[in-house]
């Protein structure tokens, strides 16, 4: 398979189905601009890809999946603007934009990543056709978003600013902080298509080693990856006192634990067919990319 025509193509739909449900008139001006600048501003759009290529490993179709797609992007562009904020990382650059704070000031960068967070449970909600499956998905969701996931997560890194923590303690900061949405991405796009309980199992164990390998390589980015590509400040984790993978157990090392837990990972996809391989494809592609 061609990797770069299928991120392409997911991308799009992704897109396209985000920016319509968007245009709603009762949304005041200000608050839309604000989440759609930070929604527009670009980004990988990895997570609504792992919703539709964990609904294609079992059999499923990316219309079935698109709502929570792009549900699953709005939490973590809520995610990445509150991450930005002076009273966290402090940086400037986001997705090769200015933050949503320095073009919208704090109060409706607070606001815009709380409505984005709202909206994404709005539209997840809307219309789908097994509400059984359905609750499951929102519970999901909102365990990997919330204070067992991202949010508890971010709370981990904080209080681990300027401390050196031990390895075990680093991945349940990094399982947590990032993790958390990727896996439940995974996951929750072959719930959706009804997924078998070994199938899900095998999911949830290649979710969570790339979701582990993905903020790995998110650290070593923030330190050898080229401004201009990655879109964001580089050496913020360094300026700020973070712990992550190369603080802990230096560069190269770090390399080595992502490249690892990619091949677990893959391993751990070995009772899917050829309908896997965009998530075996997707698991490369983590360590490798500069962006
Ligand atoms: C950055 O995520 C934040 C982390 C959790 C490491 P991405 O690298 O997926 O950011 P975008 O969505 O492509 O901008
Ligand atoms: C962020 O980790 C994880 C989130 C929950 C957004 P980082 O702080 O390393 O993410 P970047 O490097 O700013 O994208
Ligand atoms: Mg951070
Ligand atoms: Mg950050
Ligand atoms: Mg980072």
């Amino acid at each position: 398979m061609n990797l770069k025509m299928y991120l392409e193509e997911k991308k799009r739909k992704v897109e396209s189905q985000m920016f319509n449900s968007l245009s709603d008139p009762s949304i005041p001006a200000r608050l839309a601009e604000s989440m759609e600048y930070s929604l527009r501003a670009g980004g990988k759009r990895l997570r609504p890809v792992f919703v539709m290529a964990g609904a294609e490993a079992v059999g499923g179709l990316d219309d079935e999946v698109l709502d929570a797609a792009v549900a699953m992007e709005m939490i973590h562009t809520f995610s990445l603007i509150h991450d930005d904020l002076p009273a966290m990382d402090d940086d400037d650059l986001r997705r090769g934009k200015p933050t949503n704070h320095k073009i919208f000031g704090e109060a409706v960068a607070v606001l815009a990543g709380d409505a984005l967070l709202i909206e994404a449970f709005f539209l997840l909600t809307k219309g789908f056709k097994n509400p059984s499956l359905l609750l499951e998905v929102v519970r999901d969701f909102a365990a990997a978003a919330g204070a067992r996931g991202m949010t508890g997560g971010q709370v981990l890194d904080m209080e681990s600013t300027g401390k050196i923590i031990s390895e075990k303690e680093l991945n349940m900061l990094h399982a947590c902080k990032t993790g958390a949405l990727i896996r439940a991405s995974v996951v929750s796009g072959a719930k959706l298509c009804g997924a078998g309980r070994d199938e899900l199992t095998a999911l949830e164990a290649y979710g969570s080693k790339i979701g582990l390998a993905f903020q790995i390589q998110d650290d070593v980015l923030d330190i050898e990856g080229d401004e201009k590509l990655l879109g964001k400040d580089i050496g913020s984790d360094e300026g700020n006192l973070k712990s992550t993978y190369p603080a802990i157990i230096g560069l190269e090392n770090s390399k080595v634990r992502a490249a690892k837990l990619v091949d677990e990972a893959v391993s751990r996809l070995s009772m899917f067919g050829s309908s896997a391989d965009p998530l075996r494809e997707i698991a490369k592609y983590i360590i490798e990319r500069n962006m």
